[in-house]
């Protein structure tokens, strides 16, 4: 049975020049009207909006992470406000009985500024997670910070702090490798969130056209599941959603079934049996239902904070195609409702 049913694809009609005038023209608008297109794919300002929308999702079945808006930092004192406003979400989190992790950048804790300062802020908020029973990811950003981000993960399993997990972006042609060498350090205890890659890299380091970067995406999802690892599966596109629903069925894995895999991790709180997926809030919540109907853990990632603004407009510039994404949610929004 065919999990999910692709409707017509129009991304051929919609590419290049449509999605940057898209994007060009958002950008200029006012901040009001921003704020109006991207309501759907950010909680709101303060962790109360969050919690809100957790409540609602909850009753879907989701699960969530939870990622407070902004990046990198240009002095240490602005790590401060991530340390704070992630304490609270801890405890909102707690407070609520969420099943919900935490999503963060290290480019926001210092880690470009001052490596050792940075690496304690995270073990800061790594260790109270800890201690509250949470799984911490480290979001990955552009290529500048792969090596310290992987290094910073490696770093606080040998600490002890085995709830933090890496994310790996499948256009990367390092990223096969990386999955070699975190196996080695950690053989299954590594968890992973695979994705395509919101960064446009150099054509150098990485694949830049549509099928290399599923075929590569694909390509690490079974990696990972062939070292035993944890499998957190983020995308909203069919032929890698797909994929992994085949890849799955290959290796005996499912919903209700007790991990198979021979070298799989130990069994982690929280967690579905080996993997789950993951999709943006906001971002083809038929597809994301449908797969918890199925019985797969499926956990939404809930931005929110006072940086909606630049987040909106910095993610539209760093990738025009997301373009093309907010006009078909508007002109074809049964193709990818909230
Ligand atoms: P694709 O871009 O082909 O999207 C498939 C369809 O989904 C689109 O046609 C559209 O309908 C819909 N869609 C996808 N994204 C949308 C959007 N933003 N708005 C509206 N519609 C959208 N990247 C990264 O570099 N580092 C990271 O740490 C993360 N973390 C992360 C967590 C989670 C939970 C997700 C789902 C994604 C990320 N990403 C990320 C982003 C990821 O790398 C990728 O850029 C996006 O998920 C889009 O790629 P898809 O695989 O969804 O395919």
């Amino acid at each position: 049975m065919k999990m999910v049913n692709r409707p017509l694809d129009v991304r051929t009609f919609m590419v290049g020049r449509f999605s940057r005038l898209v994007v060009a023209l958002t950008v200029r608008m006012p901040r009001w009207f921003v704020g109006w297109v991207s309501r759907r794919y950010v909680a709101g300002k303060r962790i109360e909006d969050a919690v809100k929308v957790m409540r609602r999702l909850s009753a879907e079945g989701a699960c969530f992470t939870i990622d407070v808006l902004g990046e990198e930092i240009s002095n240490m004192e602005e790590a401060n406000f991530f340390l704070e406003e992630y304490k609270r979400v801890i405890s909102a989190i707690t407070e609520n009985n969420f099943d919900a992790a935490l999503s963060i950048k290290p480019t926001a804790f210092g880690i470009l500024l001052d490596r050792e300062a940075g690496m304690k802020n995270i073990e800061s908020i790594v260790s109270l997670a800890k201690q509250n029973n949470m799984f911490v990811r480290l979001d990955m950003e552009d290529h500048r910070v792969t090596d310290d981000t992987i290094q910073v993960m490696l770093e606080m399993h040998e600490n002890g702090l085995e709830n933090v997990g890496v994310v790996l972006q499948g256009r990367l042609f390092r990223s096969i490798s990386d999955i070699d060498y975190i196996t080695k350090k950690l053989g299954p205890n590594a968890d992973y969130r695979i994705c395509k890659g919101i960064y446009l890299e150099p054509s150098d380091i990485s694949h830049t056209e549509r099928k290399p970067i599923v075929d590569a995406t694909n390509e690490c999802i079974d990696a990972m599941l062939d070292a035993g690892a944890y499998v957190a599966v983020a995308s909203h596109d069919y032929p890698v959603i797909e994929h992994t629903l085949e890849a799955l069925k290959k290796r005996g894995m499912g919903p209700n079934i007790q991990d198979p895999r021979k070298n799989s991790g130990p069994e982690r709180p929280h967690k579905g049996p080996g993997y789950e997926f993951q999709m943006l809030l906001g971002v083809r919540g038929p597809m994301r239902r449908k797969l918890t109907a199925s019985g797969h853990r499926t956990r939404v990632y809930i931005p929110y904070g006072e940086k909606w603004y630049e987040y909106s407009i910095r993610r539209l510039q760093e990738n025009p195609t997301i373009g093309t994404q907010v006009f078909k949610a508007f002109v074809m929004p049964w193709t990818n409702r909230p």
